[in-house]
C-alpha cells in the first residue's frame, strides 16, 4: 500500500510531523514551495490575509499526482486560522485522487479556527475519501510529540482499502 505526505511549511513545525509520519508509516514525501518566498514579516502581513481569503499560491511542484498511491496525507501550518495559500494550491494541483483515501493534520500555535474542516472539505470536493485530521500544537511539535493518532488513520484507511 502506498502512502504519499504532501506538507508546506515556511518553519519547519509541518515538515517535521510529516518526517516523523513518513518513518512511522513509510511514505513518499512532496514538499510544496510558495514560489511568494515570504520574508518573516510578509507571511503575516501577505500571506495571512491570503489565507484568510482562501487563496491559492503559485506552488512547485504545480501539478502532483497521486495516482500511484492509496492514501494521500495533506498537512498545512496554520495561517489566519486557515489553510495556507500553498496547500489551497496544491489540494487543487491534485490528479488521480478522485476515490482515493485521504488523512489531513495541521500544526498551529493552538488556534486552529476551521483549519481541518476547511481542508476535508476541499479534498471531499476533488473527490477523495476522507478518513479523518488530527491538530497538532507547535508545543507539540517541540516537545517531539507522537504521530500515532495520525498514523492509525493511515493504516485504517490502509485496512479499509485493502478489503474494498
Ligand atoms: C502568518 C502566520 C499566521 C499564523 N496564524 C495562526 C493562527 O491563526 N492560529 C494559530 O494557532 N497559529 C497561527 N500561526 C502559527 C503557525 O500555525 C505555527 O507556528 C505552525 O506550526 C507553523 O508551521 P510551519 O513551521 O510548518 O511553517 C501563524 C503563523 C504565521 C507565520
Amino acid at each position: 500500500m502506498a502512502v504519499c505526505i504532501i506538507y508546506h511549511s515556511e518553519t519547519g513545525n509541518t515538515r517535521a510531523v510529516a518526517e516523523r509520519l513518513a518513518a512511522v508509516v513509510g511514505a513518499d514525501l512532496v514538499a510544496v514551495r510558495d514560489l511568494a518566498g515570504y520574508s518573516k514579516v510578509g507571511m503575516y502581513l501577505k500571506g495571512a490575509p491570503r489565507a484568510m481569503r482562501e487563496e491559492r499560491a503559485v506552488i512547485e511542484p504545480a501539478a502532483i499526482d497521486v495516482s500511484g498511491y492509496d492514501t494521500v496525507v495533506v498537512g498545512t501550518p496554520v495561517w489566519a486560522r486557515s489553510p495556507t495559500p500553498a496547500v489551497n494550491a496544491a489540494i487543487e494541483a491534485l490528479s488521480g485522487i478522485e476515490g482515493k483515501a485521504a488523512v489531513v493534520f495541521c500544526t498551529s500555535g493552538g488556534m486552529p479556527g476551521n483549519t481541518l474542516e476547511r481542508m476535508k472539505a476541499m479534498l471531499a470536493g476533488r473527490g477523495a475519501d476522507v478518513w479523518g485530521a488530527v491538530g497538532f500544537s507547535v508545543r507539540d511539535v517541540r516537545q517531539g510529540a507522537a504521530v500515532d493518532a495520525l498514523a492509525d488513520l493511515v493504516r485504517q484507511s490502509e485496512k479499509a482499502k485493502t478489503v474494498q
